[in-house]
């Protein structure tokens, strides 16, 4: 049966309170504990040297577990109680690394490419053991991905001149991901992996000619980079002006054949991708949902050409290379009653192979997409991050973080708070459940904060009895579809934590937190195993102002070595059939 199950069943957890910030531990619900699952510098590849922090080199970096896990995917393989771990590894805390440093101009060579090599994405074999789940160093389908990995450019942007380099004058090659945030896991068994805030690894003094308005768009005018250029110049503008746009994609990885050459999807346009996830429509289009995690930026879908093949995988690898891609529009129905929802748009920019931008072309359209869905019309969103469809209703959950810009003037009822410091969830149905068309209609389900606070909702359950939450990330679900919400950067002075929160029935709203996160950490990449197990991307413990190796914010994961080490997290029921103090008894 399903004794250990976390929840509806699940929901026999007892919340935990609000921890302070500054608390540098790990803290579960009662009846469960956690272990780290695999840390910044294991030696995942066959051959890599032990994680040592004061004689560490780029070389052992390329085979050793990342810096800043973020998204966490498992693909199932082989035996049950088997798999791959794909995780994300988003940036580098360069400060936390690098003992004397003061500033990316102060790193030696060396200090550098350590940085860059602990970037990109890690792939593990893991195994169930018991209870736990066991990372397996040295297996054979263990890789790094790095900003070195050479990765195959498709969709009609491919070739196209905006890509092309003097490196790669074919426009169809590129080395490497970074900044990888969120993510999906496919139903072919793949992992997509948004590229999110590239631009502030370019060192660029000023936009070239015909590119002014895009560089400003994304971010890129201004940029001081963070050094990479003095070890790779095509990371300065002023040399290299289209290796830029090489960045910015849904990658797609094959974990399960470590010789693959990962993909970069220009057919789900350039933007600064928290993820993507992909729901097979009923007449066997795929969509993939993906967010564009900016202050005022927007909601993405992408639709294939070609439909979905069960069991051919072979075809279904290239279903992400064709097809149309549109922004959403959100239109309120007011909020008289009482909540805040309404109807909505998928606004074409690409449909059929042609642009339905006036005055862009299809690859100008998927190169600079912000600019074509300015133009389109879509709805400034309060940054939408993670976005992902229900395994069980197909309806579509959107974290939209915060937006503490946003003025009275800005509001609209999917964005219904000025100065909005603790964001809010969408849940958006497509109409008649057809995830191929342009309709839809969309409610908040839940708008974050103390429940003190009269502006938050909780899907009208009573207030008194949920938790607070504040800043929605990253969203994951269990068999049962409650949605499970990580959290980033915590308004109330709290810290980050996992929550749990049941969609339907008389529970519908009532959130209550899972496990915190230590001090200066974010709770990542939540994901759900068998209902038994949350693996959660514990990033960048210790990040706080004026943090160093010699004065570390946080020790996480406690493991003698004396600095914080992103890791990914296992939580678990501490002894199997115990339930907690809440629980419910094993059958
Ligand atoms: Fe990398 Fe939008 O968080
Ligand atoms: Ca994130
Ligand atoms: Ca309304
Ligand atoms: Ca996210």
């Amino acid at each position: 049966g399903r004794g250990h199950a976390l929840g509806h069943k699940v929901y026999e957890f007892e919340s935990t309170p609000p921890i302070p910030f500054e608390t540098d531990k790990v803290v579960t619900p009662e009846g469960f504990t956690w272990k780290p699952l695999v840390k910044w510098g294991d030696p995942i590849i066959a051959g890599a040297p032990e994680f040592d922090f004061d004689n560490q080199t780029a070389a052992a970096q390329e085979k050793q577990f990342g810096y800043n896990c973020d998204y966490v995917g498992l693909v199932r393989h082989g035996r049950s109680g088997r798999g791959l771990l794909v995780v994300n590894n988003e940036y580098t805390n360069d400060e936390l690394m690098f003992r004397g440093f003061t500033g990316y101009s102060s790193m030696t060579k060396e200090q550098i490419k350590i940085a860059m090599a602990a970037h990109g994405m890690s792939v593990v074999e893991v195994a169930r053991k018991g209870r736990e789940w066991e990372a397996k160093m040295g297996a054979r389908k263990n890789r790094r991905i790095t900003p070195n990995t050479e990765f195959a450019i498709t969709g009609a942007a491919a070739g196209s001149k905006l890509l092309r380099t003097k490196a790669d004058p074919t426009g169809r090659r590129v080395y490497g991901t970074f900044a990888n945030c969120a993510g999906g896991t496919t139903p072919w068994g793949t992992v997509l992996s948004g590229e999110e805030n590239f631009n502030g690894y370019f060192k660029t003094a000023s936009a070239p000619a015909g590119q002014e308005a895009a560089y400003k768009r994304y971010g890129i005018t201004g940029s001081k980079g963070r050094n990479w250029d003095s070890v790779d110049p095509r990371f300065d503008t002023s040399m290299e002006p289209n290796e830029v746009n090489r960045f910015g994609y849904v990658v797609e990885i094959d974990p399960t054949d470590p010789t693959s050459t990962p993909r970069k999807h220009t057919a789900l346009g350039r933007l600064k991708h928290e993820g993507a996830n992909v729901q097979i429509a009923r007449n066997g289009h795929v969509v993939a949902y993906t967010g564009d995690d900016e202050r005022y930026d927007y909601l993405y879908k992408f639709v294939s050409k070609r439909k979905y093949r069960e069991g051919d995988r072979r075809h279904n690898m290239t279903l992400l290379e064709e097809g149309d891609l549109y922004v959403a529009k959100f239109t309120g129905d007011g909020q008289q009653d009482g909540v805040c929802d309404g109807t909505g748009t998928w606004l074409p920019l690409v449909v059929g192979g042609k642009s339905k931008i006036a005055g862009m072309s299809v690859e100008e359209v998927l190169v600079w997409t912000r600019l074509a869905a300015d133009r389109a019309g879509a709805t400034k969103m309060d940054r939408p991050e993670d976005v992902e469809p229900s395994p069980v209703t197909g309806k579509v959950y959107v974290a939209l973080t915060n937006n503490s810009k946003r003025t009275a003037a800005e509001v609209d009822e999917a964005n219904p708070r000025p100065s909005n410091k603790h964001g809010q969830v969408l849940e958006l149905v497509e109409d008649r459940g057809d995830h191929t068309g342009t309709t839809f209609t969309w409610k908040l389900v839940l708008i974050c904060g103390d429940p003190e606070d009269p502006t938050t909702y909780f899907d009208g359950f009573d207030k008194s009895e949920v938790s607070p939450i504040s800043c929605p990330d990253n969203v994951a679900f269990d068999s049962e579809g409650n949605l499970w919400i990580s959290t980033d950067g915590n308004a109330l002075g709290n810290a980050d934590a996992f929550f749990m929160m049941p969609l339907d029935g008389a529970d519908a709203g009532h959130l209550k937190q899972f496990h915190t996160v230590p001090h200066g950490a974010e709770s990542a990449g939540p994901l759900i195993v068998d209902d038994k197990t949350v693996f959660c991307a514990v990033q960048h413990p210790g990040e706080v102002d004026g943090a160093s190796p010699s004065a570390p914010a946080s020790l996480f994961p406690y493991d003698g070595t004396g600095q914080p080490r992103p890791s990914v997290i296992q939580v678990f029921r501490d002894k199997a059939g115990k339930p907690g103090k809440q629980g419910r008894p094993g059958k």
